[in-house]
């Protein structure tokens, strides 16, 4: 039945007397006059560094950036690809078209992480992205119900009728995985095996069913179907892998592995002049003394590509500091020191370097 205004009441020049869909018409017409109707969308944004949350109007675009910003994706910067990184980038990006989830595994430094972030970009798609580690629980994957939202209603539109209202509600707030799940973005799960096996339990029927379980939600929000869009690349330290934390074989069963091996001579040497800008000549002695520690040292120990990177980092630094007098062998000493577990395990290296540099 329409509204028939006999009195109009104003307050302010507003009129009072609408109807529902008067009142929801006039809000869409508000909108749309401040530019606020599609695409634009809410959503709430709480990033590591400011535990506050905060609504924001804003355009899909600049959600996905802030989603990526909020989940801190880092940049896989100087990412160089040679013959053996592409053959690499391909394995990895068709197994992800195949619809996939790929578990790199590898010794530490050998390049896992740069390779998954750079081919994760390359999908165009939000990347989001998480850290394994013992205290990672299921709420850290899938998010949970953390704010507290009060509303006050303070009606007085009747004058002698004073009516109040006061509403709490909790909030769901997501993490990556259930962001990814739902708007098909692009999950990193950095060195996931650390993670207790329990925590990651959830990913089974996302990879296997292609539905994220919400186990602390009620009804049809327990469940989200798996938007067609997400995929998802694990890292996992092949050393560490095989410890306390395996991954259970029913969640390893689903996904595809890909061992990555420390890169080959020439990789290493152009990864070293990306990133540092120090000459060829340079770059190849340092790779060198580096891959001939590398075969002498055990497993846990060995040097990876980020050592080279520190010791022609360290070379570029004496450039400028001659006057520190310090010898380029010292440089390589100082970084493959970083696991050294006593005195005798400390000349033990020192050896090594001579023998390698001489
Ligand atoms: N293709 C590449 N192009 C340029 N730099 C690279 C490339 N691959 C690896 N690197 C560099 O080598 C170093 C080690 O790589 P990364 O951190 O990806 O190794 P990782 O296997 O993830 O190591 P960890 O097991 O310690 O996590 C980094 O400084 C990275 O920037
Ligand atoms: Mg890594």
């Amino acid at each position: 039945m329409p509204y028939i205004e006999s009195h109009p009441r104003r307050v302010r020049g507003d009129a009072v007397h609408m109807t529902a869909s008067e009142k929801k018409a006039s809000e869409m017409a508000h909108n749309s006059e401040a530019g606020l109707n599609n695409p634009c969308i809410q959503v709430r944004i709480r990033s590591p560094a400011n535990m506050d949350c905060s609504y924001e109007l804003i355009s899909e675009e600049a959600r996905h950036k802030a989603i990526e910003e909020a989940f801190l994706t880092p940049e896989a910067n100087h990412f160089i690809s040679t013959p053996e990184v592409m053959e690499m980038e391909n394995r990895l990006s068709l197994w992800l078209q195949a619809g996939y989830p790929v578990h790199l595994i590898g010794p530490t430094g050998c390049g896992k992480t740069s390779l998954a972030v750079h081919v994760a970009k390359g999908l165009g798609r939000p990347v989001v992205w998480i850290n394994g580690d013992e205290a990672i629980t299921t709420s850290d994957l899938i998010g949970g119900y953390s704010q507290m939202q009060s509303e006050s209603v303070r009606d007085n539109y009747v004058h002698n009728v004073f009516k109040t209202k006061d509403t709490m509600k909790i909030e769901w707030v997501d993490n990556p995985l259930s962001l990814a799940c739902k708007y098909g973005y692009t999950l990193i799960y950095n060195e996931f095996s650390r993670t207790k096996p329990a925590s990651n339990n959830v990913l089974l029927s996302v990879f296997e069913e292609g539905i994220l379980e919400l186990p602390t939600k009620f009804g049809e929000d327990r469940y989200i179907k798996v938007h067609p869009d997400f995929k998802a690349i694990l890292t996992s330290n092949s050393i560490e892998y095989a410890g306390i934390h395996r991954p259970q074989d029913a969640l390893l069963d689903r996904m595809v592995g890909i061992y990555a091996d420390y890169y080959g001579y020439e990789t290493e040497v152009r990864i070293v002049m990306e990133h540092t800008g120090i000459s060829q000549d340079k770059a190849e002695k340092i790779v060198q003394i580096i891959r001939s520690i590398r075969e002498k040292l055990p497993d846990a120990q060995k040097p990876g590509t980020r050592a080279c990177i520190m010791i022609a980092k360290g070379l570029q630094t004496l450039k400028d500091r001659e006057d520190l007098a310090i010898d380029f062998k010292q440089l390589c000493i100082d970084v493959i020191a970083n696991k050294t577990c006593s005195p005798r395990d400390m000349e033990e290296k020192k050896r090594l370097v001579m023998e390698s540099a001489a």
